[in-house]
This record gives structure tokens, C-alpha cells and sequence, in this order.
């Protein structure tokens, strides 16, 4: 079957997590991947967080599936022959190198053009132009200046930085849908253009109800945040709102039987409008259907914190999954709260190709992430991430056609 992708060459100059998820999602889709890694070296997360001496770490294989690793050092002057007859021979430069980097190397954008009119050339930066253009940033730093740490977190406590890598894969995420549209306008246009993912706006672009909320502030108090309820004033700025809903349907986390031992025995628990009456029956509190005090949504917001107290008295008597057995078939939306081991074993997830097993000659086998996006015509096969330079020799002949002679002599010079 063929696939979304499998006309494009990618020229993937990427590293680190941001860059090597956009260009991951399009090997998935089908693209050739040509990872371009320095000689000797590759890219650094092959030997960060190592748990199996030698061998390339998590943090590498599972960021670098389906691609094929070519080393190259493209600061010699062979080198960047090669990459100038990478350049003509590929459809999509990505790179997410500090800024600056590729200019210093000798490939800025005019010089790519001129190489190669077509090529789209798509970056990760940190910030896009203004005051922080030049900045090198990593996933935390994006989640604190792209308004995710000031808003996650408790009101009293420090701002928190999130599990969920949404500067570095949320970026790639972002890059990876404007390559796709640059791709499509290359069919009409005939030219290639520049792709640029700043992770500040690629964070703020995922935080966008927090901006939402501030501009609400200006019409009073955010009456579905706790602190409302609390009669705690608002300051100027949208709050940390703790585990309460985005929404405008209250919700909280609340314990679940076994959580005194068990670290992830909460569910998530919605108190839907429409679904009210039936959440009186479950917890054992029908009288609170005539109750004027929580008759309607309005009405019950100053009283958040009774309402998820009397609800968790009665998940405290239950399993977070047996919470989802009761609550799913009447339409309560809850949902556990679910740790990596359980997600890790979950048969689901690996029916769906959302958790791999993948083998690897230096590690064995190792779980990862699959595609999360699915195409009826794009049945992704997740293949190991390459050795450094394992594919080399066929790069440079397949696509540029060099012959077994001047491999050598690039080997010879320190090219590749
Ligand atoms: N051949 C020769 N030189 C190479 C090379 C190759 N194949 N690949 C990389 N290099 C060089 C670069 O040209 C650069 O040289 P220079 O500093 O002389 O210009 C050097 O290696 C280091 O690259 P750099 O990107 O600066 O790496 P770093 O480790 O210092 O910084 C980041 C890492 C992630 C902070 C930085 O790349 C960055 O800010 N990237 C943009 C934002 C981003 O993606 N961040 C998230 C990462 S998950």
C-alpha cells in the first residue's frame, strides 16, 4: 500500500526531542528520512539517560523510528559538497539547531533557494523574531515563557512544569503540520518556502483558555475556579487553577479506594450539567435535586468544594475503575487516573499500534510510542531507529550516486 508520504525526501538535520518528533511523524506518514548526524558523534540524546551500557539510549530510539542515520561532518569542504547535493536531491530541509547555525555552516536560506528552488526548509526555534530570537531554549524553558507554568500548578505553591513535552513534541507536532501544508502549496506554486515553529508559540497555541481567561478577568471573577468559591479575590493575571476543569464544566481529581498506598489511585471526576440529577443518585444525595442551593450550574459554583467533598466520600469507596463502571454507562464523564506501568500493559494500546514493541540490536526490545494518528491508507510499521552512519554507504550511492571510490575518500577525509 502506498503511503501518505512516500514521495517526499526529508533532509533531517535534527536533534535532541524537538525537531527528531516532527520528522519521526513524517517517516510514519512515509517519507524518506535522511538523519544527518555528526560523524563520531550523532546526535546527543544517543548517549543521554543511558540504561544499557553501549548501547543508544530511550531518549534516542524512541525519537528516531523509520529514519536512516547518515553521518556527516559538514563543516569540511567535502561536507558540505554532500550536503549541497543533499540539498538538490531532498524536498524538506528540518533542522532545529540553535539559531544562527546553519548560516554559520554556510547554508542560510537564500543559499538553499539558490540550490534548490522546491526545498522547503522548516526550524524549531525557541523564540520567534523579537527579543529572544538568539536564545537556545529547551522543553521547560518553553513551557515557562509560553504561559503553561504560571497557569499549572496549585494558587499557594510554586508554578509547575508539565509531564506532556509540549515545547519540544508539541513543536515538532506544530512543524510538522506547516511542512505539510508547505508541501501542499508546492503543488500549486512550484516553489519551496520557509517553515518556522517558535516552541513560545507552539506552547501559548496549546494554552490558549488561559489567555482566553484573562481576557475575562476584565468582566469579574472566574467563577469556575475554586478559589472563587474559596472567596479568595483574583489578582490581575489568570491564576493556577489546580486540578480544576478548563472547562466550563467543574471537575476535580479525587481519591479513589487504595489511595493511601497507591500513588495513582484518583479518577477524574466531572460534575456535567447535564448529567446532575444522575450524579445525585450515585453519590447517595438525591435530596440535593431540590436543594435551591445547587438547583442549576450557577448556583452551585460557590459551593465546588462541598459538592467534589461529598462526591469523593463516595469514590473513596471505590476503585478508580470500578468508578468508570458506574458512572460510564449513565454518561458521567470520569476517568482514571492512569500511571505509565498501567498504560505500558494496557492490551488496548497495543492492539491499536499506540504502544510498540520494538527490537534493537544493542538493547533488545523496548516499548515505545506508535503513530497517534491514524490514516486508513497508512498502516505504520514502526522500524528501529538506525545505528549512527548504519546507512551511510547506501545514502550516499542510492540517492547521490557516489561510487564506492569516493565514499572512501570522503571516509578518508573526515567527511563522513
Ligand atoms: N556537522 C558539523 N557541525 C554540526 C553538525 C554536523 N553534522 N551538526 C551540528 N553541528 C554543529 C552546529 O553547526 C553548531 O555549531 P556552531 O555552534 O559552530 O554554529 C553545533 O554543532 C551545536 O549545535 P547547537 O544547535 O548549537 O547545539 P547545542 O547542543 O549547543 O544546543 C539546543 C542545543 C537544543 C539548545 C539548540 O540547538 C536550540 O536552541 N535549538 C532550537 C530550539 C530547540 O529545538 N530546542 C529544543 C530541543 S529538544
Amino acid at each position: 500500500m502506498s503511503k501518505a508520504l512516500d514521495h517526499v525526501k526529508i533532509l533531517d538535520f535534527t536533534h535532541v526531542q524537538s525537531g527528531p518528533t516532527c520528522t519521526q511523524l513524517l517517516a510514519w506518514m512515509g517519507a524518506d528520512v535522511i538523519k544527518v548526524e555528526r560523524p563520531g558523534v550523532g546526535d546527543a540524546t544517543r548517549k543521554q539517560l543511558v540504561d544499557v551500557e553501549g548501547a543508544d539510549s530511550l531518549y534516542f530510539t524512541m525519537l528516531n523510528h523509520n529514519k536512516r542515520s547518515l553521518t556527516l561532518n559538514s563543516k569540511t569542504e567535502s561536507g558540505k559538497e554532500v550536503l549541497e547535493r543533499l540539498v538538490k536531491a531532498c524536498d524538506v530541509l528540518v533542522e532545529n539547531f540553535a539559531p544562527g547555525a546553519l548560516d554559520r555552516m554556510g547554508f542560510s536560506w537564500e543559499r538553499i533557494q539558490e540550490l534548490n528552488p522546491r526545498m522547503i526548509m522548516a526550524s524549531v526555534k525557541g523564540f520567534g523574531p523579537g527579543p529572544y530570537e538568539d536564545c537556545k531554549v529547551y522543553e521547560n524553558v518553553a513551557q515557562c515563557a509560553g504561559g503553561s507554568a504560571s497557569t499549572t500548578g496549585f494558587r499557594d505553591g510554586l508554578p509547575l512544569v508539565t509531564g506532556a513535552q509540549i515545547g519540544d513534541s508539541g513543536t515538532g507536532l506544530h512543524l510538522a503540520f506547516g511542512i505539510c501544508a508547505a508541501l501542499l502549496h508546492r503543488e500549486k506554486s512550484g516553489r519551496g518556502q520557509r517553515v518556522l515553529a517558535p516552541m513560545q508559540d507552539g506552547v501559548l497555541n496549546l494554552c490558549r483558555v488561559k489567555l482566553r481567561d484573562q481576557q475575562r478577568l476584565k468582566a469579574g471573577p472566574l467563577k469556575e475556579y475554586s478559589q472563587y468559591g474559596e472567596g479568595i479575590p483574583f489578582g490581575e493575571a489568570t491564576p493556577r487553577a489546580g486540578n480544576d476543569s478548563g472547562g466550563g464544566q467543574p471537575g476535580r481529581i479525587l481519591k479513589c479506594k487504595g489511595w493511601e498506598t497507591d500513588p495513582d489511585a484518583y479518577t477524574y471526576f466531572i460534575t456535567q450539567a447535564a448529567v446532575w440529577e444522575k450524579i445525585c443518585d450515585v453519590i447517595g444525595k438525591p435530596d440535593w435535586k431540590e436543594n435551591p442551593d445547587y438547583a442549576t450550574p450557577p448556583l452551585r459554583l460557590p459551593h465546588l468544594n462541598e459538592i467534589f467533598g461529598a462526591i469523593e466520600e463516595w469514590t473513596m469507596t471505590k476503585t478508580k475503575y470500578e468508578v468508570m463502571e458506574i458512572c460510564n454507562p449513565l454518561d458521567i464523564p470520569v476517568g482514571p487516573i492512569l500511571s505509565m506501568k498501567e498504560l505500558a500493559e494496557e492490551p488496548s494500546l497495543r492492539e491499536t499500534g499506540t504502544i510498540v514493541e520494538v527490537d534493537h540490536p544493542e538493547r533488545g526490545p523496548y516499548l515505545s510510542v506508535g503513530c497517534p494518528v491514524k490514516l486508513s491508507d497508512n498502516d505504520v510499521v514502526v522500524e528501529r531507529s538506525p545505528l549512527l552512519g548504519e546507512h551511510s554507504q547506501q545514502v550516499l550511492s542510492e540517492v547521490l550516486g557516489y561510487s564506492d571510490e569516493e565514499i572512501a575518500a570522503l571516509r578518508e577525509a573526515g567527511a563522513v
